[in-house]
């Protein structure tokens, strides 16, 4: 049986993909920095799925520590999806460094941090599969939200760049761009129905994408081509419109 791990797993997104895997007939290993509320998303997934379930502490900026996290995993994943992630409240990190400081420790330094780890495993190994959920905000700076979207933009091009590195061995990274997705994280913005997925949504396209080796999958579908046109805006019209 193929094992999973999912990192950052109490996040509304990693609970879908975990029931996803879980259906599929994958065991998981669940890690998250909060083990107690952990413990029933664990205990759901044995139940309704008679899945092979652990459980396990893991903080993302608890970069000291991940060696050592790592190599207690046992068995080995075959695959390994990076889904924690924090967004604050950009105005309150205009002015406020302890937030811009802890927003690129968890989205950027943290997977950084992880994901090397694996990375150095899989291509010793020569197999396995790696998804870093990075974010559509990573793909142009916007005034909204730079301080997350610029972690995130990190993020796509260590994902990118590692895809690069890997594939001669072997190893599939896929690099997974959600526009909005109805979560804890976007529970007080409001959000247009028709470009918002829900949770399911983006697990079924992680899972679909990881068993195709996709690189870049985006998820609904049409914000790649949402992207491409803000991509391409002229700066001298995008730093004069409001986004
Ligand atoms: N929702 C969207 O519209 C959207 C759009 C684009 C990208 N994303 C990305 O999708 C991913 C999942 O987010 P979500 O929407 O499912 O939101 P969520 O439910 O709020 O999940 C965020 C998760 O990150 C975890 N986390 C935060 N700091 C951590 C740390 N230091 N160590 C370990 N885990 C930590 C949280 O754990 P706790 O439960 O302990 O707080 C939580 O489980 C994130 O990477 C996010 O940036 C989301």
């Amino acid at each position: 049986m193929k094992s999973v791990l999912i990192l950052g797993a109490t996040s509304d997104i990693a609970q879908a993909v975990a029931k996803k895997y879980a259906a599929e007939g994958w065991s998981l290993t669940l890690a998250a920095r909060d083990t107690v509320a952990l413990e029933p998303i664990a205990a759901d997934l044995k139940i309704r799925a008679d899945a092979e379930v652990k459980a396990v502490q893991f903080d993302a900026t608890d970069f000291e520590n991940h060696a050592a996290f790592y190599e207690s995993l046992s068995p080995k994943p075959d695959a390994v999806i990076c889904v924690f992630g924090y967004m604050g409240d950009q105005e309150s990190v205009r002015s406020d460094f302890g937030e811009v400081k802890k927003t690129i420790d968890v989205n950027y330094t943290g997977a950084v941090s992880i994901l090397n780890i694996v990375a150095n495993d899989f291509e010793q190994r020569e197999s396995g599969a790696i998804a870093g959920i990075s974010s559509v905000a990573g793909d142009r700076g916007r005034q909204s939200n730079y301080i997350y979207g610029s972690a995130k933009a990190g993020f796509t091009a260590y994902l990118s760049g590692l895809r690069n590195r890997l594939a001669k061995k072997g190893v599939h990274v896929m690099t997974v761009k959600p526009g909005f997705c109805r979560t804890k994280m976007t529970e007080k913005l409001e959000l247009p129905a028709a470009l918002t997925a829900e949770p399911e949504q983006v697990a079924a396209a992680v899972f679909s994408g990881m068993k195709k080796q996709r690189n870049v999958v985006y998820t609904l579908w049409m914000w790649r081509y949402i992207m491409l046109i803000i991509r391409h805006i002229p700066e001298f019209i995008f730093k004069k419109m409001d986004m």
